[in-house]
């Protein structure tokens, strides 16, 4: 080992001592940064009330408010009753007589008359109606309510109670806001599907379900009537049912790979 000359030690000594200053510098940063830390206010700590919860500050004690009278979500004023309910104007709620009730095929009670519900579509009657309908029905009925809608489909094969034909006397003169409201908050065993089906789409289901009783009753006087060529609601609606995209082709995806 060679000895260091007197100006290479100082040299060194000076390097420890600066060395030494970096080392305090770098700790002291450390620290007060850490106090920083310590300081924020993270959004998911703020103060808040949390929902559902007891609360003193308000009089009934409930930590939520009521909406004001009349609120109305954005996109979600719903004016057109007849398109978003199926049901008649000026009912009130309340049924406006009492449902009558008949025994069907297999014995059961059902319901045999619709007071409330509109006898017209709510849009208007068109082939691409009747087309979206039978592409969305084939999607989420016919797993059931089968082909043409007698109840046959194959989970009912499988062993799901069988659903009620479209094709008997009862449901052919059902109106159209019955099928709607099935849809819309289901009927009996059957769920809503108010969740997966669109309000454009369910009356194209409807649409097609009326096209399904006609061609198993060509000769009965079932018709496709409509209440409305155009207002607002039924143009915005119609206007989604032709700008959805064709679904994609299953077979040419499949041989793409
Ligand atoms: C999982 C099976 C299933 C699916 C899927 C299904 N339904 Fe049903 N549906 C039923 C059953 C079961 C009933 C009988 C319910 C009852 O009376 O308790 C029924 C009853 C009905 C009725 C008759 C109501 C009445 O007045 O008796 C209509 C109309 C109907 N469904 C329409 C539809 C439409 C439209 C779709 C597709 C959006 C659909 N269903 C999907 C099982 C299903």
């Amino acid at each position: 080992m060679s000895k260091n000359s007197p100006q290479a030690e100082v040299k060194s000594k000076k390097e420890k001592v600066k060395n030494m200053a970096r080392y305090f510098t770098f700790a002291f940063l450390l620290f007060t940064s850490s106090l920083v830390t310590g300081c924020r206010y993270d959004m998911q700590d703020q103060p808040r009330y949390k929902a559902l919860k007891k609360n003193d500050f308000f009089k009934d004690g409930r930590a939520m408010r009521d909406l004001p009278a009349g609120t109305v979500s954005r996109g979600n004023l719903r004016e057109d009753k007849a398109f978003y309910t199926g049901k008649r104007e000026n009912t009130g709620g309340a049924a406006s007589a009492p449902a009558q009730m008949t025994m069907d095929a297999s014995g059961n009670m059902v319901v045999a008359s619709f007071p409330d519900a509109i006898e017209e579509f709510p849009v208007p009657v068109t082939e691409e109606l009747i087309n979206r309908g039978e592409e969305r029905y084939k999607v989420f009925c016919i797993v059931c309510h089968g082909p043409v809608g007698n109840g046959d489909g194959m989970i009912v094969r499988r062993g799901f109670p069988k659903p009620p034909t479209y094709n008997d006397d009862r449901l052919r003169n059902a109106p159209v806001g019955h099928f709607y409201d099935v849809i819309t908050n289901g009927w009996g065993k059957m769920n809503s599907y108010a969740s997966q089906v669109p309000v454009a789409d369910r009356w194209a289901i409807v649409a097609y379900i009326r096209t399904l009783q006609i061609s198993q009753n060509p000769n009965g006087n079932i018709k496709m009537t409509s209440s409305n060529s155009a207002n607002t609601a039924n143009t915005a609606a119609n206007t989604a049912l032709t700008a959805t995209p064709a679904l994609p082709n299953a077979n040419k995806q499949g041989s793409a790979r």
